[in-house]
């Protein structure tokens, strides 16, 4: 059986890919990582004894989980991440970290050739330049978690990437889709974190109430799957039915439908993409999917959908600058420092602003990360 690492092995991803393998016994997890939810720790390893590497952000909390278990490796913070994608000898990592904290382990997974099956979109919105040029040298393999993607993925089986006239990423709209835009400054923390039809980590669920998670999905399906920006585009879907369609230039559409259910993009990603299987999930009479009603995306209402195409023509260090002010401002609005509206005036402030580098080494990336997250608390 293939290793498996799981990056974020406590997160919403992370938790349903140890819930996919075990119910189809698909690996051999040898190793976990985990940040502020290190409790889970005990339970994934009496669960999976083949587990022999753990990273725990916190060192201190790695240090005494490395007295409880004297037979096993423990690594704490950021090298932490990166260590054991070395020391554990993985076949296969998921990458199911949040934020800028991704870019570095899905960079190193390609450097030593693993497959990387990622839903850390974040790696790609702020290095995708970098990932496209690894795997163009033949360095690791990519799959993709996220479910439109996946579904895209899918739609363009035996199809040739020429052939397709446009990409319709559909969202859900978020639970503010019909909501006037003069009450967006009321809007609370709980309110954004109501999601009509997807259970996620808190990040992702802001993000998808402000459309910034699909600017970040077109960003993604860029690198993915090679098609320029000028083909792709949004899809309201209220009810995340459809995850996502093709057109193609002979006027046929493909779309892909099911639950709303992440342990199928998890499946198909952990597969390589291989659909050939009798594996089931739960069962969905048709007629749950009925009425269609496509919508188009409010760009006047979401307009951090925008900065999807534009990170795609600037590339640089743009993505890195709109990502990092976005980590930033939502993790404030979390906190309750600062307005729901504030997320996009501050995003805003931050592009005028911060310097913009056309062709960054890494380091400048990370330096930009870095600055940009100051830049933003001085605002505040
Ligand atoms: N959830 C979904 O349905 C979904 C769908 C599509 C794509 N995605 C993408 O998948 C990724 C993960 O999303 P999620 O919803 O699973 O998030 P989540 O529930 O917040 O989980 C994130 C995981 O990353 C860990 N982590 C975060 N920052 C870290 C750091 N600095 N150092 C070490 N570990 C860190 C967390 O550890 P602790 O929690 O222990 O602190 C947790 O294990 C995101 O990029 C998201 O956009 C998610």
């Amino acid at each position: 059986m293939k290793k498996l690492l799981i990056l974020g092995a406590s997160g919403s991803i992370g938790t349903q890919t140890l819930d996919v393998i075990i119910t189809y016994k698909l690996y051999d997890l040898v190793a976990i990582t985990v940040g502020n939810r290190f409790d889970i720790v005990d339970e994934i390893i009496a669960k999976f004894p083949t587990v022999k590497y753990v990273t725990i952000k916190e060192k201190n909390v790695a240090d005494k989980y490395q007295e409880k278990y004297p037979n096993l490796q423990f690594y704490s913070g950021n090298e932490g991440l990166l260590k054991i994608i070395e020391d554990s000898k993985a076949d296969v990592v998921v990458n199911a970290l949040t934020g800028f904290a991704g870019l570095l382990p899905s960079i190193k997974s390609l450097e030593l050739n693993k497959i990387l099956c990622l839903a850390n979109k974040e790696s790609l919105v702020v290095g995708g330049e970098f990932i496209k040029k690894l795997l163009k040298e033949g360095k690791g393999k990519l799959y993709p978690i996220d479910s439109e993607h996946v579904a895209i993925a899918k739609c363009l089986y035996n199809k040739n990437i020429n052939d397709v006239d446009k990409i319709l990423i559909t969202a859900s709209g978020g639970p503010f889709f019909d909501l006037d835009k003069n009450e967006f400054k009321n809007i609370k923390v709980e309110d954004a974190l109501k999601h009509p039809n997807w259970s996620m980590g808190k990040k992702i669920t802001i993000d998808s109430s402000t459309m910034m998670n699909k600017a970040f999905e077109i960003v993604e399906a860029y690198y993915l799957f090679d098609v320029p920006p000028n083909k792709i585009f949004p899809l309201v879907d209220r009810k995340s039915h459809v995850h996502s369609l093709v057109k193609f230039n002979n006027g046929e559409y493909r779309l892909q439908v099911g639950p709303s259910d992440m342990r199928i993009p998890i499946y198909y990603a952990l597969t390589f993409g291989k659909c050939d299987n009798n594996d089931k999930f739960d069962d969905v009479e048709i007629n749950t999917f009925d009425n269609y009603e496509f919508k188009e995306m409010n760009y006047e209402k979401f307009p951090l959908i925008n900065y999807g195409k534009f990170i795609i023509e600037k590339k640089g260090n743009m993505g890195a600058i709109i990502n990092a002010a976005n980590e930033e401002c939502v993790y404030e609005f979390l906190n309750f420092n600062i307005n729901y509206v504030d997320i996009k005036n501050i995003i805003d402030k931050i592009v005028d602003v911060y310097p913009y580098i056309k062709n960054p080494t890494l380091d400048e990336i990370i330096k930009t990360d870095h600055e940009v997250r100051n830049l933003v608390h001085e605002l505040i």
